[in-house]
């Protein structure tokens, strides 16, 4: 199974930090925030990894990983020139996929304790289609949030005014290589990105969409109170 971490975007939430330096680069704890993402890759067994990022900041990911020996893993690089969403960091991913192999995306500011050793490992028996990790969390209208049906998702809501359950889809997916394709189908949301919400809809409409929970602290660190937060689960090593 490939890795892909995408971390984009402008993390306008974390301005003025992000003025100058990529959200994924801003410390939490001992390490650079995108530092995690590659640790949880790696202990899921998973070491071929690409790294999607914007132009800000790229030579510094490269000073901290280099090609990630020192970290038993295989890192590459490509460069989302412009933001235009999750969906469309991650078709720049297409070339690094061998058709019919499978794939772990982590949104790179998502922090969180659980291993990602048994999903992983059950996500690759899973005969085809995708699996999503849910969290509950006290205010689910910031998330992508999951219509469950008989114990599956029917579909999911994004940033919905009214949730219909308090899970929230967090940012660590596994696919199948259909993906590629799927995202070609997509067409830009209101607010102009092509939403990895519409892609996992494609699946759950397939009936191809698992999920499991995630039973540790997750947060997405794209705000300073989250940031804050994670800093402190991060020191006291919750976060390895
Ligand atoms: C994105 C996804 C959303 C998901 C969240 C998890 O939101 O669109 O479905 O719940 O990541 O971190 P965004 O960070 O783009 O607001």
């Amino acid at each position: 199974m490939k890795g892909i971490i995408l971390a984009g975007g402008t993390g306008t939430r974390l301005f003025p930090l992000t003025k100058i330096v990529n959200k994924h680069m801003l410390p939490v704890g001992k390490y650079p925030m995108i530092h995690y993402a590659v640790q949880k890759l790696r202990q899921a067994g998973i070491t071929d990894i690409l790294l999607v990022t914007s132009k800000q900041s790229a030579g510094l990911y490269a000073d901290y990983f280099g090609g990630g020996t020192e970290w038993g893993v295989d890192i590459s690089y490509k460069i989302q020139e412009s933001a235009g969403g999750i969906a469309q960091a991650l078709a720049q991913a297409e070339t690094f996929v061998p058709p019919g192999e499978k794939l772990a995306v982590l949104l790179g500011d998502n922090l969180f304790a659980d291993s990602l050793a048994g999903a992983a490992r059950r996500f690759a028996a899973q005969p085809e289609g995708a699996m999503v990790m849910l969290k509950p969390v006290d205010d689910p209208r910031r998330y992508g949030v999951p219509v469950l049906e008989g114990g599956r998702i029917a579909r999911i809501v994004e940033k919905p005014a009214d949730p219909p359950t308090n899970y929230c889809v967090t940012g660590i997916y596994f696919y199948d290589s259909a993906v590629f394709d799927i995202i070609r189908t997509q067409r830009p949301s209101e607010r102009g990105e092509l939403e990895i919400t519409d892609v996992n809809n494609a699946y759950a409409a397939a009936g191809t969409l698992t999920h499991e929970l995630l039973t540790g602290w997750w947060t997405d660190a794209g705000t300073f109170d989250s940031l804050r937060e994670a800093t402190e689960y991060a020191l006291r090593g919750e976060l390895e």
